[in-house]
Formats: structure tokens, C-alpha cells, sequence
């Protein structure tokens, strides 16, 4: 029976030649601190049309948020927010830069240590400053949802959280600027969305109709884009749907009262956290793994997909579900994205580690019926060999 809230306040502004619109969107009178990444934003030029948008306003700069963000970094730009007295976050780049914004943004006004906000999850939080996004990298969907991930490498943790008060105002979406991005990080893009619908989707049935459906037309949506913006870079249309598919993917547009997974996502993190691997590449690893373990308790929506998804409606049920899970193997691998463990130098003798993180990190109930305890996550793991 669906019983749910739906709110999403972020403004979009989605389209080619779309940078200019950041006058009418930042308050005139604020003190704006502009954050980004490595030299990408600088190389790129988008840093001086984001400048040159922003006009007279008072523009201070904290470069240097790395991929998966890491807390003391965020602590730096949380130090200059306090000195500098600026009112305002503009973030430009990926999930990694808008995370690490949303962060600053609410430990900026938080009393006590930010740590909490973090192993809280969030619930501590009661204020941020206001955030704005200028999106290079069509990937999490952090730019139109409340949560953010924050790596604490010397605890090698990597939390997340999520509150209302992390939504950005707006985010400005121009699908060009995406276009500099290298094949592997289209390509980690394509698979993240991807798995962020299959985590709200690939539960068990609920009488949720248009959720299932919008489900479906993002995944189908992403199977036909990923490969067209791989092969041809600069195609507009083929660039703007992916843009747009990744941000509908995590917006809470499909996830409103249905169950939700997610499990894909916490093993993933300790991989990331362990052993560096890309977010994204943890995921490709993680998923047919984790369904090929929980197939029995997926059946009924390992059907659908299998269906819907990629039309395999012949044979009997366990052999379209064997198809449909190779099938998500093969996309992921078709765009470069290896799916073992293997593939990254590391076997069962690892396993032990990352199930012990998991539960250092009380990841000890996951899934839509919570019951992913350290013990099925450990054989998730070795179908992941
Ligand atoms: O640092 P620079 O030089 O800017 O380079 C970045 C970075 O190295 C580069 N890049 C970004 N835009 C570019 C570009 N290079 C050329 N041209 C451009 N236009 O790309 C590299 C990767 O960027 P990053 O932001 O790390 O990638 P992504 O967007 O995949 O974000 C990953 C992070 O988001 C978190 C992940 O855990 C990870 O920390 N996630 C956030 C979520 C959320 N807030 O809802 C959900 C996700 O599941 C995910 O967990
Ligand atoms: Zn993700």
C-alpha cells in the first residue's frame, strides 16, 4: 500500500549556454565561497564562466576536494567559511565536490564536534548554510537529493548522511560541461545511476506502478544513452539524457514509498574505503553478486527486470533470471567497468576485512528486509570472486 511524503526542493536549471543564469540565482549581496576539485573546473574554464556569472559579488575559492571526500580537507574550507564570514556555497564539479559541500555547508553552523554528523548519519542536523551546484559529472544525482558521503581515511570510514537541510537551492545542469569528462568517468557514471535505480527497484513488488515504470524507462534509458555518449562524446542528446537519467535516478522521484536495498552501496563503500576502488567500480563488483546470492528473496522483481528490461521472456523462470543478471554483467563490462573482485587483485583471503568493517560500521542489517547480516554479506562477497 503506497503512504508516503515526497518533497524535492532543489531548482533545476538544465541546458546547453545555462552558466549565465548563476547571477539571477545566487543572492546579490552574498559572500559567496566557490568550491571544486583538482584543476578540471580551472582547465576546463568553467571556474572563469562561473566567475564572470558571479560578477561583483564578494568570491573567495577553496580548491583541492578530492574524489571521495575527505573529511579533513572539508574541515580546511569549514575553517575559511567561519573566517571569512561567507553566506554562500557554490560547488562545481561531480558527487564528490557536492557531497563535500553539502558537508561544509552544515558543519559550518554546527555547535558541537562535526564528526557527529557523520556517525549520526545526519539526525544531529538542524541548519546549513545555503548550497548551489554546477554539475561537471553526470554520476550520483547528489546535485537534486540530501545526501553525501565523507571518507575518514586515517579511520578508514566512509560515512554518509542525509538531511533536509542538505538539498541545494538549485543546480545548474549544462550537459557540455560534462564533455571533457574521460571515458572511465562517463563510464562510472553510467554504472552508478544504473545501480542507483536497481537499489530503489530490485526489492519486491508493492502496487507501485509509476515507480516501477520510471524504474525501468531510467534503466532502459541508461542502457541506450551510456554507450552513445561513449562512442560519441560531443552528441548533445545523447550527453543531455545521460545528464538528466543520473539525476532522476537519485532525486527520490522513484524511491517515494517503496522498499529500498542499498546493501550494493555499503559493501561498496568499505571497498572503496579498504582498497581505493572507484565508487562506481565498487558497485559493478558488488551487484550481480549480491542478486545472484538474494535471488530467491528478488524473485518476483528478478522477473520483472528480466522482462521489462532486457525482453528475456523465454525459458523457464531461473534461466531468465541467470539471463538477466548476466546481462547486467555484460552492460557493465561492454562500457569497460570490470565486475570481480579478481579484477582488482583481490580474493577471498580479503574477504574477512571488509566484513569486518562492515560491522565496525553497524552495516550489520542491510537491505529491504534487513536482513543482510555480516554472514550473507560474506557470501555476497565470494560470489564476487
Ligand atoms: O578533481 P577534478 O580535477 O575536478 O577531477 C574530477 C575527479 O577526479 C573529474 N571531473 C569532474 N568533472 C570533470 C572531470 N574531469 C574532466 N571534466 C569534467 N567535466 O572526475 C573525477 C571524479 O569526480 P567525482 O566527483 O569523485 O566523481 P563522482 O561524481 O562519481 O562522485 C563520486 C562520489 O560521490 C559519492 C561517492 O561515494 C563518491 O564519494 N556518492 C554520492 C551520492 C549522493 N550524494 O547521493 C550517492 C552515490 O551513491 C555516491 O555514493
Ligand atoms: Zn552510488
Amino acid at each position: 500500500m503506497l503512504n508516503f511524503e515526497f518533497r524535492n526542493p532543489t531548482h533545476i536549471v538544465f541546458g546547453q549556454g545555462t552558466l549565465p543564469r548563476l547571477d539571477g540565482l545566487v543572492p546579490a549581496d552574498a559572500r559567496v565561497l566557490l568550491l571544486y576539485g583538482g584543476d578540471s573546473a580551472h582547465r576546463h574554464g568553467t571556474l572563469d564562466q562561473v566567475r564572470q556569472a558571479l560578477g561583483q559579488r564578494h568570491v573567495e575559492e577553496f580548491a583541492g576536494i578530492e574524489a571521495n571526500p575527505e573529511y579533513d580537507t572539508l574541515m580546511r574550507a569549514v575553517q575559511q567559511v567561519r573566517h571569512q564570514q561567507l553566506n554562500f556555497l557554490l560547488a562545481i564539479g561531480g558527487g564528490s565536490v557536492i557531497d563535500g559541500s553539502k558537508f561544509v555547508a552544515a558543519a559550518s553552523l554546527y555547535d558541537g564536534d562535526p564528526w557527529e554528523i557523520l556517525t549520526h548519519h545526519g539526525s544531529v542536523l538542524k541548519e546549513a548554510l545555503p548550497l548551489g551546484c554546477v554539475l561537471t559529472l553526470p554520476a550520483t544525482g547528489s546535485e537534486m537529493n540530501s545526501g553525501a558521503v565523507i571518507t575518514r581515511r586515517a579511520l578508514q570510514a566512509k560515512l554518509a548522511f542525509m538531511h533536509p537541510v542538505a538539498y541545494p537551492r538549485f543546480s545548474v545542469l549544462d550537459p557540455c560541461l560534462s564533455m571533457t569528462l574521460p571515458a572511465r568517468q562517463v563510464a562510472n557514471g553510467i554504472v552508478d545511476a544504473y545501480v542507483h535505480v536497481m537499489e530503489q527497484y530490485l526489492t519486491y513488488p508493492c502496487a507501485a506502478l509509476p515507480q516501477d515504470r520510471f524504474a525501468e524507462g531510467l534503466l532502459l534509458s541508461l542502457i541506450e544513452t551510456g554507450p552513445q555518449t561513449l562512442a560519441h562524446p560531443h552528441d548533445y542528446d545523447a550527453r543531455a539524457n545521460l545528464v538528466w537519467s543520473a539525476t532522476l535516478a537519485l532525486n527520490g522521484l522513484i524511491g517515494a514509498g517503496v522498499p529500498q536495498d542499498w546493501s550494493t552501496h555499503m559493501i561498496g563503500h568499505e571497498l572503496t574505503a579498504l582498497h581505493g576502488i572507484d565508487h562506481a567500480r565498487t558497485l559493478a563488483i558488488v551487484l550481480p553478486g549480491n542478486l545472484q546470492v538474494r535471488r530467491e528473496a528478488k524473485r518476483e522483481k528478478l522477473l520483472q527486470y528480466a522482462s521489462r528490461v532486457w525482453g528475456l521472456d523465454d525459458g523457464d523462470a531461473d534461466t531468465r533470471i541467470d539471463a538477466a543478471i548476466r546481462s547486467t554483467r555484460e552492460f557493465f563490462e561492454s562500457l569497460g567497468v570490470p565486475t570481480r573482485l579478481g579484477d582488482y587483485q583481490l580474493g577471498a583471503a580479503h574477504v574477512d576485512t571488509i566484513v569486518e568493517q562492515l560491522q565496525a560500521h553497524q552495516m550489520t542489517q542491510l537491505g529491504e528486509r534487513r536482513d543482510v547480516t555480516p554472514e550473507l554479506s560474506r557470501r555476497i562477497l565470494m560470489a564476487c570472486l
